[in-house]
């Protein structure tokens, strides 16, 4: 098969397309012959050398593919040879093939194309996950999820409007704030022109927000917590704004909030919050909404195996708005 490694650390150049053996499905597992396989800003930590996959898993990069089961392993039981299929993976979606658990692979929602398929595992996973299994976002709750132009954020912004909540978010350009408002955003937020604080203030009469998805970590912390309803939850999935931060514990206990940080790609396979059981819950829950078009994938660009290195530029360069795909 082809795949895609980064041996040494770097910047795209690093990226090689390389000839590695099939993989064969070990027990509870399947070979899907790939369609797409989305970006992730995980994928740029990975190539720098500072993201490796969970030990026991392939190096070749890609947390997420779409495609057609070519062989199934043994004790599978629900999925065969032919069937059209997306996936979450711990790595190995940049390649022609990859092996991947049972447990993982979700189908095709309902009128969405194989290749488009692939902007989903990854984004949907995550956002229902730290949401709403975490975050127990509900109707009527206010929602704030920073970086609303992103695969993350477009994504989130979708899901938590069809959830029935008030949606927050930041954007950093004029044009972003054109598209979150497309997506059903309520109040956007330019975070170079304006105060994410200050703005939930005023337009929740000094309540806040009941639930945060942060992708900046240190940078925010302070101000997501001062954003934070009583009772609040801030969920912190990305560390684009460093890793180290005070935390005033008083300002946070007065409110009742709580604080979580999370990975999707590091949690096991089973048990309540592996990911499968997050797999079978997003089927359960979201693939309706994606069927019916009340959650669309948002797809930047759709860029052959061969122009990896192009792709991570792209994400690199934070023009793209939405996912970045992979065709195989
Ligand atoms: N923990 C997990 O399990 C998990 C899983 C998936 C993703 N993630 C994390 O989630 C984050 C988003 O991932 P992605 O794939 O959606 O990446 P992406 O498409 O590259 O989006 C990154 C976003 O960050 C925004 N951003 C940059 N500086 C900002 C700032 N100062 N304030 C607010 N937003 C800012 C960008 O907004 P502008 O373009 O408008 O500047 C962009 O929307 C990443 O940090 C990723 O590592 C974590």
């Amino acid at each position: 098969m082809r795949a895609v490694l980064a041996t040494q650390p770097g910047g795209p150049d690093a990226l090689e397309i390389v000839e590695l053996p099939d993989p064969t499905p070990g027990p509870g597992e399947v070979v899907v012959d790939i369609a797409a396989a989305g970006l992730n800003r995980a994928d740029l930590l990975q190539r720098q050398g500072h993201y490796p996959p969970p030990p026991g898993a392939t190096d070749v990069l890609g947390m997420e593919c779409s495609g057609t089961v070519s062989a199934v392993g043994e004790g599978v039981e629900g999925w065969q040879v032919g069937d059209e299929v997306c996936a979450l993976l711990a790595s190995g979606g940049y390649a022609t093939r990859v092996a991947v658990p049972a447990g993982q692979l979700m189908p095709v929602p309902e009128g969405l194309s194989l290749v488009d398929a692939a902007a989903l595992p990854e984004v949907a996973a995550t956002v229902w996950s730290n949401v709403v299994m975490t975050g127990r976002l509900g109707e009527g709750d206010a929602f704030l999820v920073h970086g609303g132009s992103g695969g993350i954020g477009t994504f989130a912004i979708q899901l938590a409007h069809a959830l029935g909540a008030r949606v927050f978010t930041t954007v950093g350009s004029p044009q972003k704030r054109a598209a979150a408002d497309e997506l059903g955003a309520d109040v956007i937020i330019d975070y170079r022109e304006q105060d994410f604080v200050e703005v939930v203030a005023e337009q929740t009469g000094g309540r806040g927000v009941d639930v945060i998805l942060d992708n900046m970590g240190a940078k925010y912390l302070t101000r997501n917590i001062s954003a934070l309803a009583d009772g609040g939850r801030l969920v912190i999935i990305g560390m684009q704004g460093g890793v180290k931060a005070e935390l005033n514990i008083a300002q946070l206990l007065n409110k009742r909030g709580s604080v979580i940080a999370t990975a999707l790609r590091s949690r096991p396979v089973d048990g309540p919050m592996g990911k499968a059981a997050i797999c079978a819950s997003v089927v359960e829950h979201v693939w309706p909404l994606v069927a019916s078009g009340a959650v669309v994938p948002v797809i930047h660009d759709r860029l052959p195996l061969d122009r990896v290195a192009d792709a991570h530029a792209l994400m690199e360069s934070g023009e793209h708005r939405g996912k970045i795909l992979l065709t195989v």
